[in-house]
């Protein structure tokens, strides 16, 4: 008995020891300590054993149990380890390779410069009012003081659907619908698509404008510059400065058009001013009394400045983009540079 105890000790030591992973150690398990193993037939086998020699043999079985459980669990714990270790190394994750790019997509630079415009203007207390794209003769021209005959109708190469109805050919009538509704002080802006007959390097059939109008009492010339002057110097610079030139427009008196400094040069002159120094940026003025009044404002009260100004013109000058078209090709590789990443 005695013999075999030692022989069972040996070989689970040699076998524990030279077992390379828990799954080959767990069946070693069975074969020792399971239910039909070695160690477990030994204990079993001590009924045979006679009555005076049971306490010591058991003692002696039970030791090696012991002795044989704590071989298994030191080896499963290096086994573990080895194993936890190999997987590590299987699963290690390169840091230094470069990572995947995301391809997102930005806002088109229209969109980004209309968002700064609106940003610019809400910031001194303006609201956004959208007017209709398809709309009547009566808000695109007579209440913006342009009759049927008036010869400013040749400024703009309408689109009409019929004699009465059009697509606008300037966000102009947004003034007229806002004034109809809501008494002074009113500050608005009006962005929008505009349409006109026209098509080459720097004119669109569809473009973009955004109209401005304050009305309130004692709104002057003076109100306009210095609402223009903190646009442009947020739109483009803080050097950037205007300059009013005298012009008509039918629904304003007196009109003004309005240049600043070259964003480029910086007055100094180049290619994108033409050696000016300045660049045409929109058209203002005071709103005529009588667009006021046919909106349904006393003129004696109130008065307004209104200015319009087009999108792309000012994404042009900003981006120092040459031909309009480019704006709406669509294609990627000259979108991908307004990405702001
Ligand atoms: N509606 C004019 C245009 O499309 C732009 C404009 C000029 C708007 C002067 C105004 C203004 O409000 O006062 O050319």
């Amino acid at each position: 008995m005695q013999e075999k105890i030692i022989l069972i000790k040996d070989s689970a030591k040699t076998e524990i020891a030279s077992v390379g992973t828990t799954k080959l150690l767990n069946d070693l398990k069975v074969k020792y300590l399971g239910k039909n193993g070695e160690v477990t037939a030994l204990l079993k086998g001590m009924k045979d054993i006679p009555a005076e020699n049971r306490a010591e043999f058991g003692k002696i079985i039970n030791e090696l149990k012991v002795e044989i459980t704590e071989l298994f669990a030191t080896k499963e714990l290096q086994l573990k380890e080895i194993e936890m270790q190999e997987k590590f190394n299987s699963e290690a994750i390169d840091i230094t390779l470069p990572g995947k790019v995301n391809n997102c997509g930005s806002l088109h630079p229209l969109n980004i410069v209309k968002n700064k415009i609106i940003d610019a203007f809400c910031g001194m207390g303006f609201e956004v009012f959208e007017g209709p794209e398809i709309d009547t003769d009566y808000y695109c021209f007579q209440a913006l003081n342009i009759p049927k005959d008036h010869p400013a109708r040749d400024m703009q190469d309408t689109f009409y659907i019929t004699d009465n109805v059009l697509l606008r050919p300037h966000t102009s009538p947004g003034q007229v619908r806002t004034m109809e509704n809501k008494q002074p002080p009113i500050k608005i802006l009006s962005p929008g698509r505009v349409y006109r007959a026209d098509d080459d390097a720097s004119h669109s059939p569809m473009f973009h404008q955004i109209e401005g109008l304050v009305v309130d009492k004692g709104v002057s010339l003076c109100d306009l510059q210095g609402l223009l002057d903190e646009f442009v110097k947020i739109m483009f610079d803080e050097q950037t400065k205007t300059r009013f030139r005298p012009s008509y427009f039918p629904f304003t008196e007196p009109s003004v058009e309005v240049d600043v400094t070259c964003c480029k040069c910086h007055g100094a002159g180049c290619s994108l001013c033409k050696g000016t120094g300045w660049i045409e940026i929109l058209g203002a003025g005071i709103v005529n009394k009588n667009v006021l009044e046919m909106s349904g404002i006393d003129s004696n009260v109130y008065s307004g400045l209104a200015f319009g100004l087009g999108i792309e013109r000012i994404t042009m000058i900003k981006y120092g983009i040459s031909d309009i078209r480019t704006l709406f090709e669509n294609n990627v590789k000259f979108l991908k540079q307004f990405n702001r990443r």
